[in-house]
């Protein structure tokens, strides 16, 4: 759908480290993510994945490197520039206000004079979202919360969104849908930089595969290389095809029942069910 040839990548790390205070998490990081691409952004648990993603969107400050959005050096710049220039992250744990109703979290995130027109899109994307619009976000199912986390992205068409972990807690249906949602993001241009404990999954719908190990990036190339050939054992120690976040195993998820609900298990990371 994209018209406009895009020659700059629309992310572009240069040897970047970060990490909190004195400890030093994400080192000497450098990954490239070509305008309208999907990037899967894969390693264990610990591996330092979020803290990455923080120092993309700005939340945290990169010690060493640089960071480029659309061939412009954002290193320096805040959180809230970065978004404004179409850098839009899907949080773990979703990051939505729960104290607000749900139409009251896509009106913050829509442009200007665009209010109507952002709970339309949402509704558009995430049908269920529409019956539940004047309730508050945190009476909602974890699955409709991360619908709606998801979908606030969505509203501001960004140019680039960073998922972490959305499909962390929720039923395989929802997850289905988180998945139809992220390829019909890309449909649009939009490029994508995702994690996510379903790897296979990830790997099978993107262009370009990260490896981070320890804070350093162990692989970067073809995803199809990593889904066949035992080359997540070889980087992860693991067998091939195995999620690789022992935290949530896909073998947690085929326990839960395969309702269209989210599953109800309070104090479980990542579900911020009440
Ligand atoms: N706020 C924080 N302060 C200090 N250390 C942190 C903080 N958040 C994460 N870490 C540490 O950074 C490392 C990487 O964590 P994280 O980026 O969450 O990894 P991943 O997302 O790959 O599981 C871990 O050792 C973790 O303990
Ligand atoms: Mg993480």
């Amino acid at each position: 759908m994209s018209t406009a040839v895009a020659v700059e990548p629309a992310l572009d790390l240069r040897n970047v480290y970060s990490g909190y205070g004195t400890s030093v998490i994400v080192r000497d990081v450098s990954l490239t993510v070509p305008a309208g691409k999907v990037a899967a952004l894969i390693g264990p648990n610990g591996a330092g994945k979020t803290t990455l993603l923080k120092t993309i969107a700005g939340t945290i400050r990169p010690s060493r490197g640089s960071i480029y959005m659309d061939g412009r050096d954002v290193t320096r710049l805040a959180p809230a520039r970065r978004h404004l220039m179409g850098a839009c992250t899907i949080p773990e744990g979703r990051g939505i206000f729960r104290s607000l109703t749900v139409r009251e979290n896509l009106q913050i995130q829509a442009r200007k004079g665009e209010d109507k027109r952002a709970t339309e899109l949402a509704v558009s994307v995430f049908p269920a979202l529409g019956e539940r619009l004047s309730f508050t976000a945190g009476t909602l199912s974890g699955g409709e919360q991360q619908m709606l986390a998801m979908a606030q992205a969505y509203v501001r068409q960004p140019k680039l969104v960073l998922v972490d972990e959305a499909s962390l807690g929720l039923a395989p249906l929802i997850v289905d849908l988180i998945f139809e949602f992220l390829q019909k993001v890309t449909q649009q241009g939009t490029s994508l930089l995702i994690v996510d404990q379903f790897v296979n999954r990830v790997l099978e719908m993107a262009d370009t595969a990260f490896v981070l190990r320890r804070g350093e990036i162990a692989y970067a190339g073809s995803p199809r290389q990593l889904l066949t050939g035992g080359v997540f054992k070889e980087y992860l120690g693991l067998p091939a095809g195995v999620a690789v976040d022992p935290a949530a195993p896909p073998a947690t998820q085929a326990t839960e029942a395969p309702t269209s609900r989210a599953p109800r298990r309070p104090g479980r990371a990542g579900d911020s069910r009440p």
